[in-house]
């Protein structure tokens, strides 16, 4: 382990001791505490085989996560794969505001869903059937075997925003979507631009593009007094409160870094 997390010091990995540790027990398919258990257990080949690249894999820039398949979210574990943004726990933020608002809500459409943290927490929260889109193929394929795995009830549609639904009949819109603007592709961080899926990433020249869209196809298919819900990214609340103004019950709540992070407001009864 010594070895692993000196070579990812050298390498300018954050956390690299926590990191080889992690990496370590993905390679002997154990949990922390039996590493400190079982300090004389020496390495199999095969283990060791996968520890080393492994480690490369990290000192070339790839997300922890993306090694390990996996990231929990709201306490469940979800597989992650490089078709699916890695859920944030930010976004938790999102959950407890739907949780908060409609407790007893009986449509609920997750839109831009990847790896379906949202869609499925909520079904497994609130006990009910979730719909969720997504435009691309293969999130919605990684969403798919983690509602299954996790057993939610979630209905998996491939398409653009809410383009599949015809009337004004669901109860609450939610999403996490692509919000960074591509005048900030080049200061951001290394890790997410060049590994995350730019689909999930990029909004458009300022970062609203979906926005901007979002809150006329929410308007359209949500029942009077319906909710939406929306992630903001950093220093967009202002623009995303300014699509607001038509909507009622204006809610914007702060993360635990007191960054405004979740826009919620009502379609007018
Ligand atoms: C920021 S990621 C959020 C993923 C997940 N909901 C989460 O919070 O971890 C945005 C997702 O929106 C999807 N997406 C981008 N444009 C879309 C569109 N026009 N319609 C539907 N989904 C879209 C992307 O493929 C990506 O999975």
């Amino acid at each position: 382990m010594t070895q692993g997390t000196d070579l990812l010091t050298g390498s300018g990995t954050p956390e690299p001791r926590l990191t080889a540790e992690l990496l370590l027990c993905h390679a002997v398919r154990c949990e922390r505490t039996y590493l400190y258990a079982h300090p004389e257990r020496e390495l199999r080949e095969v283990e060791w085989i996968h520890y080393g690249r492994w480690l490369h894999e990290r000192m070339q820039g790839k997300p922890l996560q993306y090694i390990t398949k996996k990231q929990e979210f709201y306490g469940r574990p979800f597989a992650v794969s490089p078709d699916v943004l890695i859920p944030r726990p930010e976004t938790e933020l999102l959950i407890e505001t739907v949780v908060k608002r409609r407790p007893d809500a009986g449509t609920i459409v997750d839109v831009g869903t990847g790896s379906g943290a949202i869609a499925i927490t909520l079904a497994l929260e609130l006990g009910v059937s979730v719909m969720a889109t997504d435009i691309s193929s293969a999130a919605l394929r990684v969403a798919g075997a983690n509602a299954v795995f996790l057993q939610a009830r979630v209905g998996f549609v491939a398409a653009d925003l809410l383009t599949p639904i015809a009337d004004a009949s669901i109860e609450v819109v939610v999403s996490n979507p692509p919000y960074v603007s591509l005048t900030d592709r080049e200061s951001m961080q290394r890790e997410v631009r060049d590994w995350e899926p730019h689909l999930a990433l990029f909004a458009g020249p300022d970062g609203l593009d979906i926005y901007r869209r979002l809150f006329p196809e929410a308007w359209r298919v949500l029942k009077p007094g319906g909710l939406l819900a929306l992630e903001l990214g950093c220093g967009l609340a202002d623009s995303a409160s300014a699509f607001a103004a038509d909507w009622q019950n204006v809610e914007i709540a702060a993360d635990l870094a007191g960054i405004p992070r979740v826009l919620s407001c009502e379609k007018p009864s």
